[in-house]
């Protein structure tokens, strides 16, 4: 069961959302890249998943193929860029203005290759040694065939490190949280710059809370995803609750 319940209520559609669905209502990521990485810096909640990220490198095989799917604004490329200068690293994301803030991050780095796609239109070798999937699978469309592409990237053995916001988001719980900690270390004048300067993300925000409730982005509770995952032939080592309780970790192995 999810450990966080959001104001606006707890519930799971479940993998088997209809064909049907408009999909219409989605965020417009082009509009959330510029202040995408404001909120990276300012979320203690995204800087702790990025530290676990990085710990967690530090404990595997160094990778010689890494994919990053759904990379965004490039922040995980970035740590296994920086920690693994020898591998090969794949940033797979299909919205133009994320991408593209995401090549002028990664310029100095020379293992990094750009790929403006969504995960449907990768065609797999099966080499992968680590797959990367961070808040961008709930965003896509058929969980089941898209945790099945995951896979077919990876060799057997291969990690798969799953990050994905599975409750509804509460904006109006988020925004609090974040006030609170902005207005401990800027002031509250400081924390009101912040806020209008990221007024884009309470906005899109709200969007992803919309389209949650159309069905569009798929929600799950902790046991929903590890039996999806299990079922599109992963090996979970390890999963917890992370960023407040609406999202779920899962490091997994691919099996053979
Ligand atoms: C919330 S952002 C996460 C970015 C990054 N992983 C991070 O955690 O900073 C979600 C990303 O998923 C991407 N996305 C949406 N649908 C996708 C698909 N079908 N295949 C790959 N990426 C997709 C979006 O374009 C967006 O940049």
């Amino acid at each position: 069961m999810p450990s966080h319940v959001s104001a606006e209520g707890s519930s799971s559609v479940g993998l088997h959302r209809p064909e049907s669905v408009d999909r219409s209502a989605q965020v417009d990521w082009s509009s959330y890249a510029t202040s995408y990485d404001l909120l990276s810096e300012h979320n203690p909640e995204y800087q702790a998943i990025l530290h676990d990220f990085e710990a967690f490198l530090g404990t595997i095989e160094k990778p010689q193929l890494i994919y990053d799917i759904g990379g965004g604004t490039g922040n995980y490329t970035e740590i296994a860029a920086r920690v693994c200068p020898d591998s090969q690293i794949r940033l797979v994301e299909p919205d133009a203005g994320m991408i593209g803030l995401a090549k002028a991050k990664l310029a100095a780095h020379r293992n990094v290759r750009f790929d403006t796609l969504a995960i449907e239109g990768i065609d797999a070798p099966g080499t992968a040694d680590l797959v990367i999937c961070v808040h961008a699978l709930y965003a896509m469309p058929a969980q089941e065939q898209r945790l099945a592409d995951l896979r077919r990237l990876l060799r057997p053995g291969g990690w798969l490190y799953l990050v994905d916001l599975g409750r509804y988001m509460n904006v109006g719980d988020w925004r609090s949280y974040l006030f609170s900690n902005l207005k401990k270390e800027h002031g509250v004048a400081g924390a009101l710059r912040i806020f209008w300067q990221g007024r884009e993300i309470a906005k899109q925000n709200k969007a992803i809370f919309k389209a949650q409730k159309k069905g569009v982005y798929w929600t799950h509770t902790e046991a929903e995803i590890a039996s999806a995952v299990i079922a599109a032939g992963f090996e979970i080592v390890r999963q917890q609750s992370v960023y407040r309780g609406y999202s779920d970790l899962l490091v997994c192995r691919a099996q053979p």
